[in-house]
């Protein structure tokens, strides 16, 4: 039986925001930092996806799923990897970034300019107890923001370890 998550292992109305923006064709172009769940979710439903992973055991397993989807452009990178804002990429501006994986500040930093204006910047484990997120709302201060809290289990079971809180954060770039 296949057990792999079935939607992008965020707060589950960040996942519901998610799937109205692309409905609603607001988010057709993604980068993504941390892949996952959420990157073969997402390359079932937008043009254009790159995403960046720092572990080959866990981006061989994820390459063997994303197969043949064609607007997958999934890089293995060493860390730092927000480097890979300096290559070549498909577009020069995404709808949506998502901060899910390591070197969460330095991927703010180098990937927010990249985010065209009225999109999307989302965070995941945005609590303010998580050692990157007081210097991220800080950076992006002038943004407006939406923070959804995750108060049981998900929509596919699944419980924050005891203590932690699960919030996740999409920042959103002015449209002007
Ligand atoms: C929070 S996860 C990224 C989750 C992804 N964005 C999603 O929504 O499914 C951050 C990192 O943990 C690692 N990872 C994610 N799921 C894993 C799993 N089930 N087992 C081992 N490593 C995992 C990968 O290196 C990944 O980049």
């Amino acid at each position: 039986m296949d057990n792999f998550r079935k939607v992008p292992w965020l707060v589950d109305e960040a996942v519901e925001f998610l799937r109205t923006e692309i409905e609603k064709g607001n988010i057709e172009t993604v980068l993504e930092f941390g892949s996952g769940a959420s990157t073969l979710w997402l390359a079932d439903r937008v043009d254009t996806i790159v995403s960046v992973e720092h572990d080959p055991g866990w981006y061989n397993k994820i390459s063997t799923r994303i197969g043949t989807k064609s607007g997958a452009d999934y890089r293995l990178r060493e860390r730092p990897y927000n480097s890979v804002c300096d290559e070549n990429l498909p577009v020069d501006k995404f709808d949506l970034v998502i901060i899910d994986g390591k070197d969460r500040i330095e991927c703010v930093k180098s990937s927010h300019d990249m985010v065209r204006k009225g999109g999307y910047l989302l965070v995941d484990n945005s609590d303010m107890d998580a050692p990157w997120s007081p210097e991220i709302f800080d950076f992006l201060k002038s943004w407006k923001r939406r923070t959804w809290v995750q108060s049981g289990p998900d929509q596919e079971g699944h419980v924050a370890p005891d203590g932690i809180k699960w919030e996740t954060t999409v920042f959103f770039k002015e449209k002007k």
